[in-house]
């Protein structure tokens, strides 16, 4: 990659903000680390207070201490630091806007970025509106030789009607080409991975389908609660946190087609292609097949509604557990049973994928609880790929037991996989927008989510349904038992 393309002015919009500090500043030096950042390349970090250079810069060096995954080095500090400017501007007011615009053009000079821009908006959803229109009415979205692209945090809209008005008002400003809407989690190493082990591999896609596999799970459980952003939550609940993005696009990386090619418009045309058939659940069916939670307290562990800024009586949830179908040809028959959920007992996110039973005759006869081979994908905290089968216990009498192959990518010593915003990051420096999400990727998920979110409304749920600390609802159980399977917990 030739440097010179990277070269840009990164502008923050949220810069005193935790995102900030937690994921992009300490993502930018773990590229520099790495030297992929380019010598010609400045932040700007917009904020509303009032601050001088080295204050906001000894911010982020403590931030960067706490969060970067390479142990920060004064001297590679200090080449990061002294490009990084803090700005104050209310950005809700559009007078400033003009100066801002004379302030970056004086950096593009002493830096030579050829007017390229990157515009972070590491802001609530509220403010994106408001900043794009002011950088568009003040020319700032366009010029003519250089690039000039809009990376948008989640959530991208409430609802579809919300999404798609935020979608007419962005599109007046930036190109879809250069509006970069973020999904941290396709930045991760093993949802990159995904189509790496599907498609590059005779194992798997010859029996990747209906004729072989049971059924797949899609699960993510966190170990930590709300924490400090239960202003945010109590408006988005799982449904918006987790579900509308992460976890449709673990499924649509899952269950799409091999694209044509590796291009970005290929890869997205074959995701959307899922998100488009997922079954339009019907009100009796969203009440049967979407299972609703929210964590009450454990010993010392406080409930979601004891929790900072929510309310006593509050009725958001905080895990779902639902069956979902694709109907499509691949896929017709086989369920996709997705969980997520807060104050449960790990950390870890995975794709299970069960395989239907062999025909019931030979070892069945004598092994009534002969295992199901199974294959994970391990997306976090470990990587990689467990698969189970089964095989003869060594010893004169014929016993099958299950066996596993576990290969773990991040498990051994001196591998450090990137964080997902440094690939994410480097991808919008580079004009690679593979692993954003396009609109109607957008768009389709909130249909399906809106036809759930529209039934959720009426419904009266007895919260809290869950202890702190453990899988979520019985209820949540009960779905797959009800169908003859269980959650595996691998
Ligand atoms: C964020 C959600 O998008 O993802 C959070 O807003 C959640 O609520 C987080 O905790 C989980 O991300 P990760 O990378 O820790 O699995």
């Amino acid at each position: 990659m030739n440097k010179d393309q990277l070269s840009s002015i990164m502008v923050i919009f949220g810069g005193t903000g935790d995102l900030t500090h937690r994921k992009l500043i300490p993502a930018l030096y773990n590229l520099l680390n790495e030297n992929k950042l380019p010598p010609s390349f400045a932040v700007v970090a917009i904020g509303r207070r009032d601050k001088t250079n080295e204050e906001y810069r000894k911010d982020l060096k403590e931030a960067a201490q706490k969060f970067s995954r390479f142990k920060i080095q004064e001297e590679k500090w200090a080449d990061l630091e002294k490009r990084i400017y803090y700005y104050s501007l209310n950005f809700m007011d559009g007078e400033g806007y003009p100066d801002l615009e004379i302030y970056l053009r004086e950096l593009e000079n002493k830096y030579k970025t050829q007017g390229n821009r990157m515009y972070y908006l590491a802001v609530a959803p509220e403010y994106f509106e408001v900043i794009v229109g002011d950088l568009h009415k003040n020319q700032m979205t366009e010029k003519e030789g250089s690039w000039r692209r809009v990376v948008i945090e989640k959530p991208f809209g409430q609802d579809l009607e919300s999404a798609q008005y935020l979608n007419h008002k962005i599109t007046h400003a930036f190109s879809e080409e250069n509006t970069y809407r973020i999904d941290h989690y396709l930045g991760k190493e093993m949802l990159q991975n995904i189509m790496v082990i599907r498609f590059a591999n005779a194992f798997f896609e010859p029996i990747w389908n209906n004729k072989y596999i049971d059924h797949i799970q899609i699960s993510s459980s966190e170990v930590v609660g709300v924490e400090e952003r239960g202003g945010y939550y109590e408006k988005a609940g799982v449904l918006k946190d987790m579900l509308q993005n992460h976890m449709l696009q673990l499924l649509a990386l899952t269950a799409m087609e091999p694209p044509v090619r590796l291009d970005t418009q290929s890869i997205r045309d074959e995701k959307v292609k899922v998100l488009k058939g997922l079954q339009q659940m019907s009100t009796e069916e969203v009440k049967a097949n979407v299972i609703w939670g929210q964590y009450g307290a454990a010993g010392e562990i406080k409930g979601y509604r004891e929790e900072n800024r929510i309310s006593p009586e509050s009725n958001t949830e905080t895990f779902m557990a639902l069956k979902v179908q694709i109907e499509n040809f691949r896929w017709s028959g086989v369920p996709f049973y997705i969980r997520t959920g807060k104050r449960m007992p790990t950390k870890s996110t995975e794709i299970i994928v069960q395989f239907k039973s062999m025909p019931k005759i030979l070892y069945w006869q004598e092994y009534e609880d002969l295992q199901p081979n199974l294959l994970v994908i391990r997306v976090q905290p470990m990587e990689g790929v467990f698969m189970q089968f089964n095989a003869k216990q060594p010893g004169t009498e014929t016993q099958v037991v299950p066996v596993q192959m576990d290969f773990c990518q991040n498990c051994h010593i001196g591998s450090n996989s990137p964080e997902a915003y440094e690939r994410l990051l480097y991808d919008v420096m580079r004009g690679d927008s593979t692993l954003f999400t396009r609109w109607d990727e957008v768009e389709y998920s909130w249909r399906f989510i809106d036809t759930i979110a529209k039934v959720r409304k009426e419904m009266n749920i007895d919260f809290p349904n869950y202890e702190a600390g453990t899988w979520g609802p019985k209820k949540a159980q009960e779905l797959l038992q009800k169908d003859g399977r269980e959650w595996w917990n691998i």
